[in-house]
Protein backbone atom coordinates (compact mmCIF):
# COMPACT_ATOMS: atom_id res chain seq x y z
CA UNK A 1 0.00 0.00 0.00
CA UNK A 2 2.69 2.23 1.07
CA UNK A 3 4.35 1.45 -1.99
CA UNK A 4 1.61 2.24 -4.40
CA UNK A 5 1.30 5.65 -2.78
CA UNK A 6 4.82 6.45 -3.20
CA UNK A 7 4.17 5.89 -7.16
CA UNK A 8 1.10 7.97 -7.14
CA UNK A 9 1.03 10.72 -10.00
CA UNK A 10 2.04 14.47 -8.74
CA UNK A 11 -1.04 15.36 -6.69
CA UNK A 12 -2.90 17.86 -9.26
CA UNK A 13 -3.71 20.79 -7.27
CA UNK A 14 -1.31 23.45 -4.74
CA UNK A 15 -1.20 22.34 -1.30
CA UNK A 16 -3.25 24.46 1.21
CA UNK A 17 -0.75 26.09 3.28
CA UNK A 18 -1.14 27.03 7.39
CA UNK A 19 0.78 29.04 9.11
CA UNK A 20 0.03 28.73 13.16
CA UNK A 21 0.56 32.75 14.61
CA UNK A 22 0.69 34.57 17.31
CA UNK A 23 3.53 36.83 18.97
CA UNK A 24 3.07 35.86 22.50
CA UNK A 25 4.92 32.92 23.21
CA UNK A 26 3.71 29.43 24.92
CA UNK A 27 0.24 30.17 23.48
CA UNK A 28 0.13 26.58 21.81
CA UNK A 29 1.30 27.48 18.48
CA UNK A 30 3.57 24.17 18.25
CA UNK A 31 0.89 22.35 19.79
CA UNK A 32 -1.63 23.20 17.48
CA UNK A 33 0.71 22.53 14.57
CA UNK A 34 1.82 19.35 15.69
CA UNK A 35 -2.13 18.50 16.15
CA UNK A 36 -3.48 19.52 12.79
CA UNK A 37 -0.61 17.70 11.19
CA UNK A 38 -1.16 14.30 12.89
CA UNK A 39 -5.13 14.46 12.51
CA UNK A 40 -4.85 15.74 8.54
CA UNK A 41 -2.12 12.42 8.31
CA UNK A 42 -4.59 9.97 9.82
CA UNK A 43 -7.41 11.22 7.56
CA UNK A 44 -5.01 10.57 4.78
CA UNK A 45 -3.97 13.05 3.97
CA UNK A 46 0.22 14.24 2.93
CA UNK A 47 1.18 16.60 5.36
CA UNK A 48 4.30 18.49 5.19
CA UNK A 49 5.20 20.40 8.35
CA UNK A 50 7.63 23.12 8.69
CA UNK A 51 9.47 24.32 12.00
CA UNK A 52 10.31 27.89 11.73
CA UNK A 53 11.23 28.48 15.21
CA UNK A 54 15.26 27.94 16.25
CA UNK A 55 13.18 26.10 19.36
CA UNK A 56 12.85 23.21 17.09
CA UNK A 57 9.76 22.33 18.94
CA UNK A 58 7.36 21.01 16.21
CA UNK A 59 9.14 17.98 15.90
CA UNK A 60 10.60 17.33 19.06
CA UNK A 61 7.17 17.27 20.59
CA UNK A 62 6.94 13.88 18.37
CA UNK A 63 9.85 13.10 19.67
CA UNK A 64 11.73 12.67 16.62
CA UNK A 65 15.33 13.23 16.40
CA UNK A 66 18.57 12.77 14.64
CA UNK A 67 21.16 9.73 16.02
CA UNK A 68 22.87 12.59 18.53
CA UNK A 69 19.60 13.59 20.35
CA UNK A 70 18.80 16.83 18.69
CA UNK A 71 15.88 17.85 16.72
CA UNK A 72 17.39 18.18 12.52
CA UNK A 73 18.56 21.67 11.86
CA UNK A 74 18.11 21.56 8.10
CA UNK A 75 15.90 24.57 7.34
CA UNK A 76 18.98 26.78 6.70
CA UNK A 77 20.82 24.69 4.74
CA UNK A 78 17.00 24.25 2.55
CA UNK A 79 16.13 28.02 2.41
CA UNK A 80 19.83 29.07 1.47
CA UNK A 81 19.39 26.44 -1.53
CA UNK A 82 22.54 23.81 -0.17
CA UNK A 83 20.07 20.78 -0.42
CA UNK A 84 16.57 20.30 -1.77
CA UNK A 85 13.49 20.39 0.01
CA UNK A 86 12.29 16.67 -0.15
CA UNK A 87 16.03 15.69 0.72
CA UNK A 88 15.51 17.48 4.02
CA UNK A 89 12.36 15.97 4.84
CA UNK A 90 12.01 14.04 8.33
CA UNK A 91 9.51 11.34 8.18
CA UNK A 92 7.31 10.74 11.20
CA UNK A 93 6.83 7.32 12.03
CA UNK A 94 3.52 5.76 11.10
CA UNK A 95 2.40 4.48 13.86
CA UNK A 96 2.10 8.22 15.16
CA UNK A 97 -0.63 9.11 12.72
CA UNK A 98 -2.57 6.05 12.66
CA UNK A 99 -5.34 7.05 14.92
CA UNK A 100 -8.97 6.65 16.17
CA UNK A 101 -10.81 8.60 13.89
CA UNK A 102 -13.95 9.90 15.33
CA UNK A 103 -17.09 8.43 14.12
CA UNK A 104 -18.49 11.39 12.57
CA UNK A 105 -15.47 11.95 10.27
CA UNK A 106 -14.64 10.22 7.24
CA UNK A 107 -11.06 9.70 6.28
CA UNK A 108 -9.89 9.85 2.30
CA UNK A 109 -8.35 6.68 2.49
CA UNK A 110 -5.24 5.03 4.62
CA UNK A 111 -3.16 7.33 6.97
CA UNK A 112 -1.29 9.97 4.98
CA UNK A 113 1.82 11.04 4.97
CA UNK A 114 3.80 13.32 7.86
CA UNK A 115 7.41 14.93 6.88
CA UNK A 116 8.88 17.84 8.80
CA UNK A 117 11.25 19.93 7.53
CA UNK A 118 12.73 21.06 10.92
CA UNK A 119 15.31 24.11 12.20
CA UNK A 120 17.28 24.42 14.85
CA UNK A 121 19.98 26.65 15.98
CA UNK A 122 21.12 27.24 12.28
CA UNK A 123 17.26 28.94 12.12
CA UNK A 124 18.69 31.57 13.48
CA UNK A 125 20.99 32.40 10.37
CA UNK A 126 17.63 32.82 7.76
CA UNK A 127 17.28 36.53 8.97
CA UNK A 128 20.70 37.72 8.12
CA UNK A 129 20.69 35.33 5.08
CA UNK A 130 17.51 37.16 3.73
CA UNK A 131 18.82 40.79 4.58
CA UNK A 132 22.23 39.87 2.73
CA UNK A 133 19.84 38.41 -0.67
CA UNK A 134 18.44 41.62 -1.75
CA UNK A 135 15.78 41.00 0.93
CA UNK A 136 14.89 37.98 -0.59
CA UNK A 137 11.17 37.67 0.88
CA UNK A 138 10.11 34.70 -1.43
CA UNK A 139 12.91 32.77 -0.27
CA UNK A 140 10.78 30.13 1.86
CA UNK A 141 8.10 30.09 -0.56
CA UNK A 142 10.45 29.22 -3.50
CA UNK A 143 12.20 26.53 -1.66
CA UNK A 144 9.12 25.12 -0.05
CA UNK A 145 7.47 24.96 -3.40
CA UNK A 146 8.13 21.01 -4.81
CA UNK A 147 6.11 19.92 -1.63
CA UNK A 148 2.84 21.09 -3.60
CA UNK A 149 3.73 18.35 -5.90
CA UNK A 150 3.60 15.73 -3.13
CA UNK A 151 1.67 17.11 -0.15
CA UNK A 152 -2.00 18.20 0.47
CA UNK A 153 -1.05 20.42 3.59
CA UNK A 154 1.92 22.32 4.34
CA UNK A 155 1.40 23.20 8.07
CA UNK A 156 3.83 25.90 9.14
CA UNK A 157 5.19 26.68 12.94
CA UNK A 158 6.34 29.66 13.48
CA UNK A 159 8.48 31.50 16.45
CA UNK A 160 7.20 34.33 19.00
CA UNK A 161 9.25 36.75 17.61
CA UNK A 162 9.51 39.28 14.83
CA UNK A 163 12.29 39.02 12.27
CA UNK A 164 12.72 39.01 8.54
CA UNK A 165 11.74 36.01 8.26
CA UNK A 166 7.79 36.98 9.25
CA UNK A 167 7.59 38.40 5.65
CA UNK A 168 8.78 35.13 4.42
CA UNK A 169 6.49 32.99 6.19
CA UNK A 170 3.60 35.31 5.15
CA UNK A 171 4.97 35.27 1.51
CA UNK A 172 4.41 31.44 1.53
CA UNK A 173 1.22 30.73 3.18
CA UNK A 174 -2.45 30.74 2.44
CA UNK A 175 -3.84 30.93 5.79
CA UNK A 176 -3.06 32.50 9.41
CA UNK A 177 -4.42 30.07 12.19
CA UNK A 178 -4.19 32.16 15.82
CA UNK A 179 -4.21 29.80 18.61
CA UNK A 180 -4.58 32.87 21.90
CA UNK A 181 -5.10 32.16 25.47
CA UNK A 182 -8.39 33.66 26.70
CA UNK A 183 -7.08 36.48 29.76
CA UNK A 184 -6.85 39.95 30.17
CA UNK A 185 -5.08 40.83 27.08
CA UNK A 186 -5.52 38.52 24.81
CA UNK A 187 -7.43 40.75 22.79
CA UNK A 188 -4.65 43.13 21.81
CA UNK A 189 -2.11 40.17 21.26
CA UNK A 190 -4.43 39.00 18.92
CA UNK A 191 -5.36 42.41 17.63
CA UNK A 192 -1.20 43.26 17.46
CA UNK A 193 -0.78 39.87 15.40
CA UNK A 194 -3.29 40.58 12.85
CA UNK A 195 -2.18 43.90 12.74
CA UNK A 196 1.50 42.71 11.80
CA UNK A 197 0.27 40.55 9.37
CA UNK A 198 -1.94 43.17 7.75
CA UNK A 199 0.80 45.19 7.90
CA UNK A 200 2.68 42.53 5.81
CA UNK A 201 0.01 41.85 3.95
CA UNK A 202 1.77 43.43 0.40
CA UNK A 203 4.35 40.23 0.76
CA UNK A 204 1.45 37.77 0.42
CA UNK A 205 -2.02 37.55 0.11
CA UNK A 206 -2.63 35.24 3.75
CA UNK A 207 -6.23 35.23 5.30
CA UNK A 208 -7.64 34.86 8.59
CA UNK A 209 -8.37 30.74 8.84
CA UNK A 210 -9.67 31.41 12.55
CA UNK A 211 -8.48 32.08 15.68
CA UNK A 212 -8.12 29.11 18.24
CA UNK A 213 -8.90 30.15 22.08
CA UNK A 214 -6.52 27.39 24.21
CA UNK A 215 -5.82 26.40 27.65
CA UNK A 216 -9.41 27.78 28.24
CA UNK A 217 -10.19 27.15 32.05
CA UNK A 218 -13.93 26.11 31.54
CA UNK A 219 -16.16 27.71 34.22
CA UNK A 220 -13.93 30.24 34.95
CA UNK A 221 -15.70 33.89 34.83
CA UNK A 222 -12.28 35.55 33.47
CA UNK A 223 -12.15 32.85 30.72
CA UNK A 224 -15.40 33.33 29.56
CA UNK A 225 -15.47 37.40 29.93
CA UNK A 226 -12.16 36.58 27.59
CA UNK A 227 -14.14 34.45 25.51
CA UNK A 228 -16.81 37.41 25.47
CA UNK A 229 -14.55 40.03 24.31
CA UNK A 230 -12.58 37.83 21.76
CA UNK A 231 -15.67 37.14 19.92
CA UNK A 232 -16.97 40.64 20.22
CA UNK A 233 -13.56 41.87 18.69
CA UNK A 234 -13.28 39.25 15.85
CA UNK A 235 -16.80 37.65 15.07
CA UNK A 236 -16.54 34.10 13.93
CA UNK A 237 -13.08 34.28 13.35
CA UNK A 238 -12.66 33.09 16.81
CA UNK A 239 -13.36 29.24 17.09
CA UNK A 240 -15.83 28.96 19.93
CA UNK A 241 -16.51 25.37 18.88
CA UNK A 242 -12.78 24.07 18.56
CA UNK A 243 -10.85 25.67 21.34
CA UNK A 244 -8.91 23.23 24.12
CA UNK A 245 -9.31 23.51 27.26
CA UNK A 246 -6.42 23.89 30.21
CA UNK A 247 -5.45 20.01 30.76
CA UNK A 248 -2.01 18.48 31.73
CA UNK A 249 -2.75 15.70 28.82
CA UNK A 250 -1.59 17.91 26.78
CA UNK A 251 1.86 18.09 28.28
CA UNK A 252 1.63 14.15 29.07
CA UNK A 253 1.44 13.35 25.47
CA UNK A 254 3.86 15.39 24.34
CA UNK A 255 6.60 14.50 27.12
CA UNK A 256 6.27 10.78 25.33
CA UNK A 257 6.28 12.53 21.72
CA UNK A 258 2.19 11.70 20.96
CA UNK A 259 -0.65 13.89 19.70
CA UNK A 260 -3.32 13.73 22.42
CA UNK A 261 -5.20 11.85 19.83
CA UNK A 262 -2.85 9.04 19.85
CA UNK A 263 -1.62 9.57 24.12
CA UNK A 264 -5.74 9.22 25.12
CA UNK A 265 -7.84 9.11 22.27
CA UNK A 266 -11.51 8.80 24.58
CA UNK A 267 -10.25 11.70 26.76
CA UNK A 268 -12.16 15.44 25.97
CA UNK A 269 -8.57 16.90 24.82
CA UNK A 270 -8.44 14.42 22.37
CA UNK A 271 -12.36 15.49 21.36
CA UNK A 272 -11.20 18.91 21.12
CA UNK A 273 -8.34 17.90 18.90
CA UNK A 274 -10.24 16.45 16.10
CA UNK A 275 -12.96 19.68 15.88
CA UNK A 276 -10.21 21.66 15.70
CA UNK A 277 -9.03 19.24 12.49
CA UNK A 278 -12.47 19.35 11.48
CA UNK A 279 -12.63 23.49 11.94
CA UNK A 280 -9.59 23.67 9.78
CA UNK A 281 -10.73 21.22 7.14
CA UNK A 282 -14.32 22.89 6.94
CA UNK A 283 -12.73 26.45 6.84
CA UNK A 284 -10.49 25.41 4.05
CA UNK A 285 -13.33 23.97 1.88
CA UNK A 286 -12.45 20.85 2.43
CA UNK A 287 -15.54 17.92 3.44
CA UNK A 288 -14.16 16.30 6.69
N1 LIG B 1 -4.79 22.93 26.24
C1 LIG B 1 -3.65 22.87 26.93
N2 LIG B 1 -3.66 22.71 28.27
C2 LIG B 1 -2.52 22.67 28.99
N3 LIG B 1 -1.29 22.77 28.46
C3 LIG B 1 -1.20 22.96 27.13
C4 LIG B 1 -2.36 23.01 26.29
N4 LIG B 1 -1.94 23.21 25.01
C5 LIG B 1 -0.59 23.26 25.06
N5 LIG B 1 -0.14 23.09 26.31
C6 LIG B 1 1.25 23.11 26.80
O1 LIG B 1 1.65 24.47 26.88
C7 LIG B 1 3.04 24.60 26.58
C8 LIG B 1 3.21 25.65 25.47
O2 LIG B 1 2.62 25.15 24.28
P1 LIG B 1 3.34 25.35 22.87
O3 LIG B 1 4.77 24.95 22.94
O4 LIG B 1 2.50 24.68 21.86
O5 LIG B 1 3.25 26.93 22.72
P2 LIG B 1 3.95 27.86 21.61
O6 LIG B 1 3.03 28.98 21.34
O7 LIG B 1 4.41 27.06 20.47
O8 LIG B 1 5.23 28.39 22.43
P3 LIG B 1 6.46 29.23 21.79
O9 LIG B 1 5.94 30.63 21.61
O10 LIG B 1 7.54 29.10 22.83
O11 LIG B 1 6.82 28.59 20.50
C9 LIG B 1 3.51 23.22 26.19
O12 LIG B 1 4.14 22.64 27.32
C10 LIG B 1 2.23 22.45 25.86
O13 LIG B 1 2.33 21.06 26.13
MG1 LIG C 1 6.29 26.89 19.60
Amino acid sequence: MENMKNLALPKQNEAITIAVVQEKGGVGKTTTAATVSAGLAALGYDVAGIDTDMQGHFISTLRVFTSAGYPPDLLFDVVSRRRPVHEALTPIPPEKITLEIPSDMTPTGPPGRLDILSGYLDTTLIPGWIRAHNNNWEALREVIAPLHQTHDFIIIDTPPTKSEMTPAIIAASDYALIPTLPEALSVRQTSDTLESIANLSKYGDIRLLGIIPTMVRDGVLLHEESLDELTTAFGESVWNEAYTSLSIIWGEASAVGMSVMQYAPGHKAACQAWRIVHKVLESVGVKA
